[in-house]
């Protein structure tokens, strides 16, 4: 009973219970006293106060706090992500480039993703941000949805409306006018042309300067040619909020900056992320970077995210909590 009153907490916490379906889910109980636990999980999917897949993803959180003897903290998962694997063929074998990969993701969370080169960060990040297919097996859920039972179109629909993407490269179209390539978004959305444009222009004013501001029709209408690559890493910043999507996967945003202007687009990043309360799963290889805007860091190593540290691991690890004073979680 105890377990099924803990599910039903954590599933409210999720925000997946409507106050119809608490009140089923309380009546389920009450009126199942005598039930095991697993007659009452089936009853709470069949009378639909929860799907299948819910149920997995609170099951297996309740799995682990039960392993490690705690509550973890009620925050909402926004991503539960278990044993993902990534396999490429080559002439040697399978190469892995990612392995058994597990992390959950809480809502609104800045997290950072640290790693080398190779390591597979930006794999993880595709796959995550459904461009790439993981191999069979891997398990991600998303606000409890799995990922595997989506249709193609499904697929597609939540990529466009749910998440934005920033490239260490900003994949502006050269054709197009910064404020339409901020538009694109909710083009692909198929928004009605006034509200596009309206929105565009809202979102992108948040990221330009006070010089760019006072000619704001000049700006908008330049092309990613004429832009510098702080302002190109701007806008492209833009392009990923201006739907206002649930999740923003950005690969080394500021990889191609330097120090000043890097520090520039993330302030101002970080700034209206924290605004709409945005998650943010950011990949650098910069600790200073993790250190200044990030909430939790993650470490990658060939594929891996690493719970024990080697020692060749060990001073950056050691550099980036001296430096943060912060959480360092795997
Ligand atoms: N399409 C592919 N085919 C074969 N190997 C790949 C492919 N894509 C990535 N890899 C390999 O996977 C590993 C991880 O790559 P990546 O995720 O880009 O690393 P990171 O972003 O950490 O630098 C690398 O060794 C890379 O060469
Ligand atoms: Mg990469």
């Amino acid at each position: 009973m105890e377990y099924i009153n803990r599910l039903i907490k954590k599933a409210a916490l999720q925000g997946w219970l409507s106050q119809e379906k608490e009140i089923l889910a309380e009546k389920i109980v009450q009126e199942s006293r005598h039930a095991s636990a697993m007659e009452l999980l089936k009853r709470i999917m069949q009378q639909n106060v929860l799907s299948e897949d819910q149920i997995d993803q609170i099951t297996a959180e309740l799995e682990e706090e039960s392993q490690l003897h705690v509550e973890l903290p009620s925050r909402p998962t926004i991503f539960y992500i278990r044993d993902v694997m990534k396999s490429y063929r080559t002439p040697e074998g399978l190469f892995y480039a990612l392995h058994e990969v597990s992390l959950q993701v809480y809502k609104g969370e800045i997290l950072a993703i640290l790693g080398f080169s190779g390591s597979g960060k930006s794999t993880l990040l595709s796959i995550l941000g459904l461009l790439t297919t993981p191999d069979q097996g891997s398990r991600i859920y998303y606000n409890g949805i799995l990922y595997e039972s989506l249709r193609q179109e499904e697929r597609d629909q939540l990529r466009k409306q749910k998440f934005g993407f920033i490239f260490q490269e900003s994949h502006l179209l050269g054709h197009l006018s910064t404020l339409e390539n901020v538009a694109l978004p909710l083009r692909l959305q198929n928004c009605a042309n006034a509200e596009c444009v309206e929105r565009a222009r809202k979102m992108l004013l948040k990221f330009m300067n006070d010089t760019e501001r006072q000619k704001t029709e000049a700006f908008f209408s330049k092309k990613p040619a004429q832009l510098s690559g702080g302002q190109k890493q701007r806008v492209a910043a833009a392009r990923a909020m201006v739907h206002e999507p649930d999740v923003i996967f950005a690969d080394e945003p500021t990889g191609s900056l330097d120090f000043d202007t890097g520090q520039n687009v993330m302030n101002i990043f970080v700034n209206t992320v924290r605004e709409k309360r945005t998650t943010v799963v950011l990949v650098t290889h910069n600790p200073s970077q993790a250190r200044h805007y990030c909430s939790r860091f993650m470490w990658m190593e060939n594929g891996k995210l690493k719970n024990r540290l080697d020692s060749a691991m060990e001073s950056t690890i050691r550099m980036v909590r001296q430096l943060s004073g912060k959480e360092f979680k795997k």
